[in-house]
């Protein structure tokens, strides 16, 4: 759809709900920081709303919802919340500051949520619908109500349920596909049903919001899209609770590409998505699948020598879309170790970091050293470097020094200092090979009941002196942490994964401890 031909009844709103959903998924909690950037660059990549949290459920939250209120610029900012009252005034309270925001309010609608969740009888369920959306219209005009299990609700009292919400001030009605249950062609169906039959459906924008449980989120939100659904709800990198959420960027690019079956358009600035893919992933420290449509790393290469050569001749041979349309830079040599702080401040620019101050000069002397060990720098070294950078400026606990004895003549040992909130700690352990021998320093130096659920490496780039980038991920209870780290050492880089996943830890033992004594 060319620029002149966009009509404001063809507009899908995008409504960005990786702060939310995806940030509850297990493992992919993000620091105050990481969430405040990750919503700037939401905000300036043309994200309509942004979900920035649910502050009843703890003051982290309330705090990143409130602070984002504050700085957003273009974005709608919601808050989630469920019926209570109090959920609602919190709410409220959060997105205060914002020059535009909603109340996103809750409520499961399904006879097996109304039964052994709520434990409510559906007259009283509709009563809450009413309630519900009458406080949160008290705050904002701008109100969405969503029916939770919506998939899997009695059609006659979702109408209902529907038709109260809107007389009651509901301004956009959400349908979610709660448990990743329907298909394309029921979830088409169903919206069509409730456009026909709720008498006063014209007054609310209808929103899909659906789970992957099946494979079938992004396929379901453009069905919805063709029964007249103008607001679709999803992640960067589909990350959310379970299986995830529907795909930002697979909603916008099949958008873009398809328009001659999908004939709408989004406000998304996709040559974005691939910058906004990298940030959610090192800030959650969920690796991207390589074969992740759109920002997977082989999601435009081309392997295979008959590819190559059609691509050679032409590339629509096999590339549907460009990879510069969604952010992808070819990989290009950009620097060495005579590259200078203007050269490195140049190219941060060019892959969209701002970093200044102190985590500019770390970044910086991080290069340097990385310069001296590796012959070609590429894009992707220094993304690696700086997102790890991003993610640890306030590490309490930072690497100093890791030596290790490896090989066959066993046991393996390392020597491994850290700095300690500022005082240098060094211990000497054995272990069952190298990694082994460096996680056992760790606990000694810091003992723990974290769990190692995930151990990953990968290479950052091509080559036996690429940058090793490892993951980690931390059990500790029913929470889980991951986090990663990235040097041409494989076992440095898995210290400071590990170090990472600790203190992330520990961050969230220390928010606990204050919420505690603040009640
Ligand atoms: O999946 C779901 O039902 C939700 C609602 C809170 C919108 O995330
Ligand atoms: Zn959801």
């Amino acid at each position: 759809m060319t620029a002149q031909n966009q009509s404001e009844k063809d507009r899908v709103v995008i409504f960005d709900t990786t702060l939310r959903d995806g940030e509850q998924c297990p493992g992919a909690t993000m620091t105050h920081d990481e969430k405040l950037e990750v919503a700037e660059l939401l905000d300036q990549m043309g994200v309509d709303v942004i979900e920035a949290g649910f502050p009843i459920a703890s003051e982290g939250d309330f705090a990143a919802v409130h602070e984002i209120a504050k700085r957003a610029r273009n974005s709608v900012i919601c808050g989630l919340s469920r019926a209570a009252p109090k959920d609602i005034d919190r709410c409220a309270e959060a997105i205060k500051p914002a020059a535009r925001k909603r109340i996103h309010t809750f409520l499961s609608t399904s006879p097996v949520h109304m039964k052994y969740k709520l434990q409510k009888e559906p007259h009283e369920v509709y009563e809450m619908v009413i309630a519900q959306v009458t406080r949160a219209r008290s705050y904002t005009d701008d109100v969405e109500w969503s029916a939770e299990d919506g998939t899997r609700t009695e059609h006659d009292f979702l109408c209902r349920c529907v038709e109260a919400a809107i007389k009651a001030g509901a301004t956009t009605i959400n349908i979610p596909d709660t448990v990743g249950y329907t298909v394309p062609e029921e979830y088409y169906a169903l919206f069509k049903m409730l456009r026909e039959k709720v008498p006063n459906a014209d007054k609310a924008v209808f929103s899909a919001h659906c789970h992957d449980d099946l494979g079938m989120a992004v396929a379901n939100s453009l069905a919805a899209a063709k029964a007249g659904v103008r607001q679709i709800e999803c992640t960067i990198n589909g990350i959310g609770e379970r299986a995830g959420n529907a795909a930002l960027e697979e909603i916008v690019m099949a958008i873009k590409t398809r328009n001659d079956v999908l004939p709408f358009w989004t406000g998304v600035e996709a040559t974005m998505l691939t910058r906004a893919s990298k940030l959610v992933s090192a800030a959650t420290s969920f690796p991207v699948q390589y074969n992740k449509a759109i920002v997977g790393r082989n999601a435009f290469a081309h392997e295979s020598g008959i590819h190559q050569d059609g691509m050679l001749k032409n590339a629509q041979t096999y590339e549907i879309m460009t990879p510069e349309s969604v952010g992808v830079k070819q990989t290009s040599l950009v620097m060495g170790k005579h590259s200078g702080r203007h050269a490195f401040v140049h190219k941060l620019e060019d892959l969209g970091y701002k970093l200044s101050g102190n985590q500019l000069e770390d970044a910086f002397v991080r290069f340097k050293a990385l310069a001296d060990r590796k012959k070609h720098i590429y894009d992707e070294d220094i993304e690696a470097l700086v997102d790890e950078e991003i993610a640890t400026a306030q590490d309490r606990i930072k690497l100093v020094s890791l030596t290790v004895i490896a090989g066959t003549m066993g046991p393996q040992s390392a020597t491994l200092t850290l700095d300690m909130d500022g005082t240098h700690k060094t211990v000497q352990a054995t272990g069952n090979g190298p990694v082994d021998a460096t996680f056992n320093c760790i606990k000694a130096l810091i003992p723990h009941e974290a769990v190692l659920e995930l151990y990953q490496v990968h290479a950052v780039t091509e080559g036996t002196d690429a940058q090793a980038e490892v993951s980690v991920r931390l059990a500790q209870g029913d929470h889980a942490v991951t986090s990663r780290g990235a040097d041409p050492d494989t076992l440095v880089a898995s210290a400071k994964a590990y170090l990472g996943a600790l203190n992330k830890l520990m961050a969230r033992g220390a928010r606990m401890h204050a919420q505690h004594a603040a009640q």
